[in-house]
C-alpha cells in the first residue's frame, strides 16, 4: 500500500513546514560541515520513523542538496512503500555484489533525491549492517551525496541502529506522543550512549493537535535539552 509523505503531498501545511524546522536545526548543528550521514531510531515499532526520515529527506532535497534516503530497517523495509517503487533489487544485492549501486537506486519526482531501498531481505542483518562493505560503500556514497539519510529498526527492539549510528554523523530519535514507554526509551538511549552515537535531537512525534492549541498557528518548537548532550533539540510533530 502506497503510504503518504506529507512534504511532498502538501508542501506547505504546517507539519510540512515543522520538518522544515527541523532542517533547519540540524543545519544549524552543522557549523563544522561534518552531518553528511543521519540515522534515525526509536525505542519501539511504529512511532514513525520511517515517516520522520522520508519527511526530512525531502525537505533538505528541496534545499538543492543531493540526497539519498537509504533503506536500514533490512528486517521490516518500508522506505519502498513510501515512495511506491520496486523493492526487487536494492542494499543487499549491491553488499553482496550481486548489481551495482547504480543499478538499484531510484531516481523520484523530487528533483536531488534518489532512494535505495532493502532489496530481499537478509537472514543476517546486524552482521550485514556492520560488515566492512556496508562501511565502504557508505564512504562511497560521501562522494556522491550532500546528504545521505537512513532508516534504521528501533533500537529499544534489536541493536542494529546502534550499529548504524556507528558510521552516522547524527542520529535522530522519534517517539511516538502516547507511545512513549519510559524504560524502554531510557534503554534506548544507554544503548546509543554505548555506541557513542551522536544524538542531534527527539521528535515527538503524532502529537494531538487541539484545534485552540498554540501549534495551530506554531506547530513546532525546539529547546535546549538539560543533561548531558546540551545541543540535543526536542521536536513536534503534530497528528496528520
Ligand atoms: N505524525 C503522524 N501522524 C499520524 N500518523 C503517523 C504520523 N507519523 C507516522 N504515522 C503513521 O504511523 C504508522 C507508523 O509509522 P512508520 O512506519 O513511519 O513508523 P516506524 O517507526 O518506521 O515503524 P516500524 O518500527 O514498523 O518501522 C504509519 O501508519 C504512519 O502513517
Ligand atoms: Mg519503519
Amino acid at each position: 500500500m502506497k503510504r503518504r509523505i506529507i512534504s511532498i503531498d502538501n508542501p506547505k501545511s504546517p507539519i510540512a513546514e515543522a520538518y522544515r524546522g527541523i532542517r533547519t536545526s540540524i543545519e544549524f548543528s552543522d557549523v563544522d560541515k561534518k552531518l553528511k550521514t543521519i540515522c534515525i531510531t526509536s525505542s519501539h515499532q511504529g512511532e514513525g520513523k520511517s515517516t520522520v526520515i522520508a519527511n526530512l529527506a525531502v525537505s533538505f532535497a528541496n534545499l538543492d542538496k543531493k540526497v539519498l534516503l537509504l533503506e536500514g530497517d533490512l528486517r521490516n523495509p518500508s522506505v519502498h512503500r513510501m515512495f511506491n517503487i520496486s523493492n526487487i533489487h536494492g542494499l543487499t544485492d549491491v553488499l553482496f555484489g550481486k548489481q551495482s549501486f547504480l543499478e538499484c537506486v531510484h531516481p523520484t519526482k523530487i528533483k536531488n533525491l534518489n532512494v535505495l531501498t532493502c532489496g530481499a531481505t537478509p537472514i543476517n542483518p546486524s552482521e550485514m549492517l556492520s560488515s566492512k562493505k556496508m562501511r565502504e560503500f557508505i564512504e562511497s556514497l560521501k562522494e556522491a551525496y550532500d546528504y545521505i539519510f537512513i532508516d534504521a529498526p528501533p533500537i529499544g527492539i534489536v541493536t542494529d541502529a546502534g550499529i548504524i549510528s556507528t558510521y552516522s554523523d547524527g542520529v535522530v530519535f522519534v517517539t511516538g506522543s502516547n507511545e512513549v514507554d519510559t524504560k524502554l526509551a531510557n534503554l534506548s538511549k544507554e544503548r546509543l550512549e554505548k555506541v557513542n552515537a551522536n544524538i542531534l535531537g527527539v521528535v515527538l512525534n503524532k502529537l494531538e493537535v487541539n484545534k485552540n492549541s498554540e501549534y495551530q498557528y506554531y506547530n513546532y518548537y525546539y529547546q535546549e535539552q538539560s543533561g548531558r548532550s546540551n545541543k540535543s533539540k526536542k521536536f513536534k510533530i503534530g497528528k496528520n
